[in-house]
């Protein structure tokens, strides 16, 4: 009977047939174990010489990294084995033996392995990471329908910037410029009138020439958009719309997530209440004018340096005691493999370790001369959300800073009612949003601030003129959201094939 992987629980001691790929092989003079992988899990086939006979036993203990076959067999439950069954083959079909696969080595570099995005998707990191960006998608959709918005989708090609003129890419529509939209949110404006609450999900693209981990050139964003909401009740939505979605991924994705060793005690934070702060209290935060809890920022970073420091002495001192250990000999090959992979390990830590004692002093320092009225850099963030266990909303920007459609709080023009949400763990910003302003001539003067072109606002406008009401919304960048849930370094390992500067391909 033809099963997939994740079934087999319902399956145990039954003959079965598994389809998929050699994921890892090792081999002993009558038996070989492949972990075959079949996109639903992984599980080990274990191919006797005395079951199979010389021919066929060969061939199998033959077959290179990524090869691809079929196994007939029996379901044996085994705790110990990768998703706790095994498969005792009494056969096998193979579809190709492949050659030496090019990505099976330990040590690739980032850029190898993101110029064989194609193949490296097959790894098992990527494979968790796609499950939770899966589950992701699914939980987003899942809470607003829920909520009773309707999804509708903006276009593409547009004709108007959205969030500023430097970052559009131009394109050619019928001999027309057009742009790659930025975001759906003006489009979702006009639809909020309509339906009332309605959120898009689409791929938007911005062409900034930045090499961070949290760009992309084309990422996919969610967008929320409330007829009679504003500030206060989009701050709500947001707190109660993440924190639905993070606890509903990491109850899905247990076994995801314990393979990327994601520590989740700080995403179980998530139930605790957000922190809601001004601008202006935020600032004050970061420069170390006011206290978190009785402590101020510059000297919470200095500590951290301090045991950042520590941490990579104690970590080098063990990583050279098991190294006397190993030289001095006598030692089985299991415990030196499991020495070795201590090391490996430590060395990994150690480097991540080694990046926060060059940045911290960074941190320090743009904390100490951050300008009031600037926006917020990722250093920024970091300092700031550095004082807190659960993500920071901070809201009432000066508005040269902001978007042009933002509204202005009625007690301090100077304000503009946007709101970002910070993630903790130096994830930064992964919502932007804020209530719209309704006042048209207003959004005429901003319009030609930012130096746009009016004829392409002109509908937007309209939005003004026929039955105007106090609206907001916000966008949630997908990839940052799967980048924060799985701990990951960058966001580049979050979607299947990132665009960003420097790489259009695979
Ligand atoms: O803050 P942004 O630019 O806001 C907007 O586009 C609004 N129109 C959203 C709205 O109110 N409807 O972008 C929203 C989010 C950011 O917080 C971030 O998570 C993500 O989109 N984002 C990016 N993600 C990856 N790469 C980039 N270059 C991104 N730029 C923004
Ligand atoms: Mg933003």
């Amino acid at each position: 009977m033809k099963v997939e992987i994740k079934d087999l629980s319902t399956h145990v001691g039954q003959e079965v047939e598994l389809h998929g790929w050699v994921q890892n092989k090792r081999e002993s003079k009558t038996l070989t174990f492949v972990i075959l992988r079949d996109g639903s899990g992984f599980c080990q086939c274990i191919f006797d010489l005395n079951v199979l006979g010389e021919e066929a036993f060969n061939e199998v203990s033959a077959l290179g990294l990524e090869s691809s076959l079929s196994v007939k067999g029996k379901v044996v439950a085994d705790e110990r084995q990768v998703g706790g069954f095994e498969i005792h083959a009494t056969g096998f079909h193979v579809y190709q033996n492949c050659g030496e696969y090019p990505i099976a080595k330990k040590e690739h570099g980032v850029e190898f392995l993101m110029d064989h995005r194609h193949l490296w998707l097959r790894s098992k990191r990527q494979w968790a990471i796609m499950r939770v960006r899966n589950a992701v998608i699914f939980s987003i959709h899942n809470f607003f329908q829920k909520e009773g918005f309707v999804q509708m989708d903006a276009p593409i090609f547009t004709g108007n910037a959205c969030e500023g003129t430097t970052e559009l890419f131009e394109t050619d529509f019928f001999g027309q410029p057009a742009y790659l939209t930025q975001s759906g949110q003006l489009y979702g404006e006009a639809m909020a009138m309509a339906m009332g609450k309605i959120y898009t999900f689409g791929p938007t693209f911005r062409a900034e020439k930045s090499k961070t981990r949290r760009h992309l050139a084309e990422f996919w964003m969610i967008e929320p958009e409330m007829a009679f909401f504003d500030i206060f009740d989009d701050m709500d939505l947001i707190e109660q719309f993440v924190r639905y979605v993070i606890t509903d991924v990491m109850s899905r994705c247990k076994e995801e997530l314990e393979i990327l060793e994601r520590d989740t005690t700080v995403l179980e934070k998530i139930s605790n209440p957000f922190i809601r702060l001004t601008y202006d209290d935020a600032v004050a935060i970061i420069k170390g004018e006011k206290e978190v809890n009785g402590r101020k920022t510059i000297e919470v970073l200095e500590e951290d340096l301090r045991n950042t420091v520590q941490q990579i002495a104690d970590l080098k001192a063990d990583i050279e005691s098991r190294e006397t250990a190993i030289n001095a000999g006598g030692m089985k090959k299991g415990q030196v493999n499991f020495n070795l992979n201590a090391i490996d390990k430590n060395k990994n830590t150690i480097k991540q370790l080694e990046e926060d004692e060059r940045n911290i002093p960074q941190w320090i320092e743009s904390a100490k001369n951050f300008t009031y009225g600037g926006d917020f850099g990722g250093s920024d963030e970091t300092v700031l959300t550095r004082m807190f266990e659960v993500p920071v909303m901070v809201y009432d920007w000066p508005h040269e800073v902001k978007a042009f459609y933002l509204k202005r709080n009625p007690d301090n023009p100077k304000l503009a009612r946007g709101v970002d949400l910070l993630a903790p763990e130096g994830y930064g910003e992964v919502v932007g949003g804020g209530e719209r302003e309704t006042n048209e001539q207003m959004l005429i003067e901003k319009i030609n601030e930012h130096g746009l072109p009016m004829e392409a606002f002109e509908w937007y406008l309209d939005l003004r003129r026929f039955g105007s009401v106090p609206h907001a919304g916000f966008g949630l960048g997908l990839e940052r959201m799967v980048a924060w849930i799985c701990h990951l370094p960058h966001v580049r390992e979050t979607i299947p094939f990132p665009r960003m500067y420097g790489r259009i391909e695979p």
